[in-house]
């Protein structure tokens, strides 16, 4: 739970919670009133998912760039250039600024009293993030993380089946994230995105722990900078980790596949294997000694379902649930991703947690 105490127990320190908003919450008959911060590639696409998630409404739309939230807004939403600038009554942010802008919007939304949920990465500062995290946590509110791969339905799918027993305890995880198309230069930029390991690979990092149950220990990566050796970043990475229960983990990232947005994930245990399929309707297919065959899944595109189920898991944590995905879980990704990058950059192998599950320091 996330609200653990309601404000009446928390005691005089509950009056910084606005009594009205947090009644407002807790009733279902009530949508979460959502302001998207950020109008950009992946701020449209949760606008668009707004429109599809039970329980959420989209109430304004923010971008510092003029025109560019009214160039977003559905008719009827109002539009700002900044969170402090709105006008509407709002109870929850979703963050799809640039990464480096997160950290500081999502503090400024928490001390606004706004339950928050940032795309990824959350910053470049583990540590800044779990106190994020713990901040949140402190006043009430909540702050969940963009791994939609968590509620795209294979992925949820093959989770359910892991957790049922049907491959046995996994014992390796491979995941590939290809984009379409480069992106420009000016995005890729380490100082920006956090280079590919961080803006592609928290996503595959977060899976390797999400589907194992365990921290990611070691990891050594190599790429192609290619295009991008430009601004210090790689049109592909490879990436072999370990987990601290010894399970392998393969990750592989491109930039330059053309045809899609490309993402696929497989999981071997003793038992079998799963092998998800994140591109398109999206798929799951389960193998096993009886051979390889469909798990049936819903229709529609499996990126537009997930994020607008990842805003009703929002809505969810809002009312009191767990996120989704935790500040936690950024900051765990982010290291990994991190390790994968100064492998590449300076090789070998990046031990993340020693032998006793202690923090490397960095
Ligand atoms: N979860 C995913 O799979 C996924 C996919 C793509 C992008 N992302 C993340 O989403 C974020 C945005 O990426 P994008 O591709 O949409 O970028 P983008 O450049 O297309 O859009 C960013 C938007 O934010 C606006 N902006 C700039 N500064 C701002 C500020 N201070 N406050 C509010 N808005 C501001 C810009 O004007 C722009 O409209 C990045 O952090 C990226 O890592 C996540």
């Amino acid at each position: 739970m996330v609200i653990s105490k309601t404000p009446y127990e928390q005691g005089a320190e509950a009056t910084r919670i606005d009594m009205t908003a947090y009644a407002t919450r807790l009733d279902r008959s009530n949508p979460i009133r959502l302001a998207v911060v950020g109008a950009g590639r992946m701020g449209r696409r949760h606008i668009a998912a707004a429109g599809q998630a039970a329980g959420v409404e989209l109430v304004a739309v923010c971008d510092p760039v003029p025109g560019a939230a009214e160039a977003a807004a559905p008719p009827g939403v109002a539009t700002a250039p900044g969170l402090d600038a709105l006008g509407e009554p709002v109870d929850a942010v979703v963050i799809a600024a640039p990464t480096p802008f997160h950290t500081s919007l999502a503090e400024q939304a928490i001390g606004m009293g706004f339950d928050v949920l940032s795309e990824k990465p959350v910053g470049f500062d583990a540590v800044a993030i779990e106190r994020l995290g713990e901040r949140a946590a402190g006043a009430g509110r909540v702050l969940a993380v963009g791994f939609w791969r968590r509620t795209a339905w294979p992925y949820v799918e093959a989770r359910r089946l892991v957790a049922e027993g049907a491959i046995g305890t996994p014992t390796f995880l491979r995941s590939s994230q290809w984009d379409a198309d480069l992106p420009p230069l000016a995005f890729a930029d380490p100082e920006v995105s956090g280079g590919v390991e961080v803006d592609c690979g928290v996503h595959e990092a977060d899976l390797a722990r999400w589907f194992l149950g365990c921290e990611i220990a070691q990891v050594s990566a190599t790429g192609t900078p290619g295009a991008l050796a430009e601004v210090g970043d790689a049109e592909t990475c490879a990436a072999l980790a370990v987990t601290t229960a010894g399970q392998a983990v393969a990750i592989d990232l491109g930039r330059t596949c053309g045809y899609d947005d490309d993402v696929r994930t497989e999981i071997l245990g003793p038992g079998g294997a799963l092998l998800i399929d994140a591109r398109g309707r999206g798929g799951l297919r389960h193998g096993d000694r009886y051979g390889l065959r469909d798990v049936p899944g819903p229709d529609g595109d499996v990126l537009e379902l997930a994020l607008a189920a990842q805003l009703e898991r929002f809505a969810e944590a809002c009312r009191g649930a767990e996120p989704h995905a935790t500040a936690t879980d950024a900051a765990r990704a982010l290291e990994a991703g991190q390790a994968m990058r100064r492998s590449r950059l300076a090789g070998g192998a990046v031990q993340i947690l020693g032998s006793h599950g202690n923090r490397e320091p960095v």
